[in-house]
């Protein structure tokens, strides 16, 4: 590999920061399989602080219902053709407690934005999993909402709150999300950190328009952000959207940019997400050699599963039984833990030196 790059990757180790320049730099020259040196960095660097633990999180998709039009996305208010469906709050409850009865302490609530979730429905529903579930973390996942209605979910009891921006280009953003605003989007995301959530935030890899320009400057923006967790994963076209015949985004582009993500951020929760998964059967291995530490097997009913359709052919690997998992994780090298797995930002010192006990939890 050539000295610059080689250099360019040691300063980003040592330092955890890059100026633009030398990012993009980074990405216009680093390819796939001169990636090695990348990744051990990566791998060294969430040593440091998750060690080789990888974190479970439940996701629970409960409605496919949303209110917005995404360009990119199958669940997209156009899009006729999906069967939607919505789980009761009894049902999803019944799936928070079959998933905390198989040993996960994280249940992520997921849905596209519906109304028919108010504040006072998820309120009872957050306060009954948090009473049914002792020690569970829930992660709500259901898109923008007035402040006041996150507020009061946190008082409620949850945990943390994804929202990905999704691209940091405010011309894409409002390009492909129509009546949405980029400002409003970063609103959200600074009212759910400002009310205490630890959240997270995410792009897609690979939308149409996006230029490695982009991809640097989203690293910066997660960097300057600095979210607990990061979700990033490549564009897959699904059929019935107004991007059904763009080109995928590409797993090696994503697996490079989640070991620069994993860099830039030592302590950030950072996923596999099923959409690496979807596009590559060893998705999981990969993004764990790559820097990542959580993974996310959907436990929602099975009839629902399929009907949660992002995009085509969404990963079937990703309902894999534990034992299946636990088997794959430990042949890459790591190993499953099925604790909290909270930031490791939030931890106080005295609980980073008992590190370890935290974890058999
Ligand atoms: N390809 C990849 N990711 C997608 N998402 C939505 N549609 C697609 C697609 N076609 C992502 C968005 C959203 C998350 C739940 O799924 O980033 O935030
Ligand atoms: Fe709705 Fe989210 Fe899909 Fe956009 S990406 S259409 S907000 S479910």
């Amino acid at each position: 590999m050539e000295k610059k790059l080689e250099g360019l990757l040691a300063k980003l180790y040592r330092n955890n920061h890059l100026k633009k320049l030398e990012l993009l730099y980074l990405l216009e020259k680093i390819t796939y399989l001169k990636a090695d040196l990348l990744f051990a960095y990566a791998r060294k660097t969430r040593v440091k602080t998750y060690q080789r633990r990888v974190y479970l999180r439940a996701l629970v998709e409960f409605s496919n219902h949303c209110r917005n039009n995404c360009w990119y996305c199958g669940l997209r208010r156009e899009n006729k053709k999906v069967e939607r469906y919505r789980l009761l709050p009894e049902a999803i409850l019944s799936c928070c407690a079959s998933a905390y009865q198989a040993g996960y302490r994280t249940v992520v609530l997921q849905s596209g934005e519906d109304k028919f979730y108010t504040a006072a429905v998820l309120a009872d529903l957050i306060q009954a999993i948090k009473k049914e579930c002792p020690g569970m973390a829930v992660t709500l996942s259901i898109g923008e909402a007035p402040r006041e209605k996150y507020y009061r979910l946190y008082r409620a009891g949850a945990d943390r709150f994804l929202l990905r921006h999704e691209t940091v280009s405010a011309d894409l953003y409002e390009r492909y999300h129509p009546g949405m605003s980029y400002r409003r989007r970063l609103q959200c995301l600074k009212e759910l950190k400002g009310i205490g959530y630890q959240t997270g935030a995410g792009f897609i890899v690979g939308l149409p328009g996006q230029t490695d320009e982009v991809l640097a400057e989203e690293r910066l923006f997660l960097k300057e952000f600095d979210p607990e967790m990061v979700g990033i994963g490549p564009f897959i076209p699904h059929p019935e959207t107004p991007l059904g015949n763009s080109p995928a985004g590409s797993v090696e582009k994503t697996l490079i940019l989640l070991a620069l993500i994993r860099l830039l951020l030592p302590e950030v929760l950072l996923p596999v997400t099923t959409a690496v998964n979807t596009l590559d059967r060893y998705g999981w291995e990969k993004g764990l050699a790559a820097g990542a530490n959580v993974i996310m097997p959907v436990v929602s009913p099975a009839a629902c599963r399929r009907k949660y359709e992002i995009y085509k052919n969404k990963a079937g690997v990703d309902y894999a039984a534990l034992p299946e998992l636990k088997r794959r994780v430990e042949k890459a090298g790591f190993e499953l833990d099925m604790s909290r797995g909270d930031s490791y930002k939030r931890l106080q010192p005295a609980e980073r030196s008992g590190w370890g006990r935290i974890g058999a939890g």
